[in-house]
């Protein structure tokens, strides 16, 4: 008789978006009259910019075509694409990565759920607290978490880092040591950064303590301060302790695309052993390669006229989380994040949990977003809203809480 793996049976149920939505369709229903404004989940709303779309064309084109068919991509990635990304995200940024340290995927998400396969299972991970609940449920569903606690919302075996308002929502070094720790930053859900010198701080650690940083940098293109590190390998001693996850979901618009990418240094090494070279084992045997034609399309991020439109697009969830952020403040609101990121983090006003202040701004104001407790108990009376809307919905939505009486 086959057997489960069990540890699929210790997730407890996600019920954070299931729950929105379900709570957001109930109420629609029973006031078909009322337009809902939705900031809740995190993904864009503009279509893709037309540079992307004139290399989507052109390499179908080339797909038609017996002289310029393409058949099974290389498993790590086309040269043209790992070429451009070497050059512009870490190049022209001071950082030594080559092309061959970097691994093509279909997106973040993928790559950071999949990751901690090249690890033991012995390994203890460190998490901040909220947390893209992604890192924390593919280590469930490896066995390497131990037992869940309902009460208070945490595995035995992870260690949690909380980030709240007295850190400025950046975690500090973690009292218990830890082999592998998730970072994010610009972070979903706060909106938080780190400065370099505080990066710096978190790659020390690690290569003093022996551990692997796994460094979500999905929200890099947001970063508008000056001081604020794009990627990990801005700080000395990366190489020997950090891969970086990266994605072009939100900084070109490819939720819908897929495509995304992990920078896997050849230094970071156990012993003699590069996890590199797992890595590459990994992708090898797993995983067919992003398409040829998205692959293009990624390839157009970095043209000239790709980083002038998308710096645009940036511009203009930017322009609307400024809108968030200054109408929420002079309403009374104590808000964070929206500077560098495209995510608003408020508290609740009075005593709300966070759920509370869902159910009110549905209800008064018919705007949804996301309870922060649905990140991790640390997010408990903080909410999330996003800059993703349309610039119109996210004027309305801000106008119509400002106009709420507490
Ligand atoms: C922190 C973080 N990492 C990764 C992802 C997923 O990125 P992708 O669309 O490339 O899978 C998201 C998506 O919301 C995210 O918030």
């Amino acid at each position: 008789m086959f057997q489960l793996n069990d540890n699929y049976l210790k997730l407890p149920g996600s019920y954070l978006f299931s729950t929105i939505g379900r709570k957001v369709n109930e109420y629609t229903k029973a006031h078909p009259d009322k337009r809902v404004i939705r900031l809740g989940i995190g993904d864009v709303t503009q279509p893709l910019a037309p540079v992307i779309i004139e290399a989507l064309h052109k390499a179908v084109d080339e797909m038609g075509c017996a002289e310029t068919f393409r058949g099974y991509a290389p498993d790590l990635g086309y040269d043209f694409l790992r070429n451009a990304i070497a050059e512009n995200d870490y190049k022209k940024r001071g950082c030594n990565i080559s092309a061959d340290e970097i691994f093509v995927s279909d997106g973040a998400k993928c790559d950071s759920a999949n990751i901690q396969e090249i690890f033991g299972l012995n390994n203890k991970i460190a998490v901040c607290d909220p947390v893209y609940p992604v890192y924390v449920d593919s280590n469930v569903m490896a066995g390497r978490t131990g037992v869940y606690d309902k009460e208070t919302e945490t595995w035995s075996d992870v260690i949690y880092m909380p980030c709240v308002v007295e850190n400025n929502f950046a975690p500090m070094l973690p009292k218990k040591t830890p082999d592998l720790i998730y970072l994010c930053f610009p972070n979903n859900p706060t909106g938080a950064v780190v400065n370099k010198d505080q990066l710096q701080e978190w790659v020390d650690y690690a290569n003093k303590v022996g551990a692997v940083i796994l460094y979500d940098a999905a929200y890099e293109a947001y970063i508008s301060e000056e001081n604020v590190p794009h990627s990990i390998y801005e700080c000395e001693g990366a190489r020997t302790c950090a891969i970086e996850l990266r994605s072009f979901s939100k900084n070109a618009g490819f939720t819908g695309v897929r495509l995304g990418f992990t920078v896997v240094p050849k230094d970071l090494k156990c012993g003699d052993v590069a996890l590199h070279s797992l890595w590459a084992r990994r992708h090898g045997t797993k995983y067919n390669g992003a398409p040829y034609i998205i692959q293009r399309a990624g390839e157009a991020v970095y043209s000239e006229e790709g980083r002038e439109q998308l710096r645009k697009q940036v511009a203009y969830y930017m322009n609307n989380a400024k809108y968030i952020l200054e109408g929420l403040k002079s309403a009374g609101y104590t808000v964070s994040g929206g500077i560098n990121a495209p995510y608003i983090w408020l508290k609740a006003p009075g005593k709300m949990t966070s759920w509370e202040f869902f159910d009110y701004l549905l209800e008064n104001a018919n705007v949804v977003g996301t309870p922060g407790s649905g990140f991790g108990p640390s997010g408990e009376t903080y909410f999330r809203l996003t800059a993703f809307g349309s610039y119109e919905n996210t004027v309305e939505a801000v106008n119509r809480i400002k106009a709420l009486q507490f």
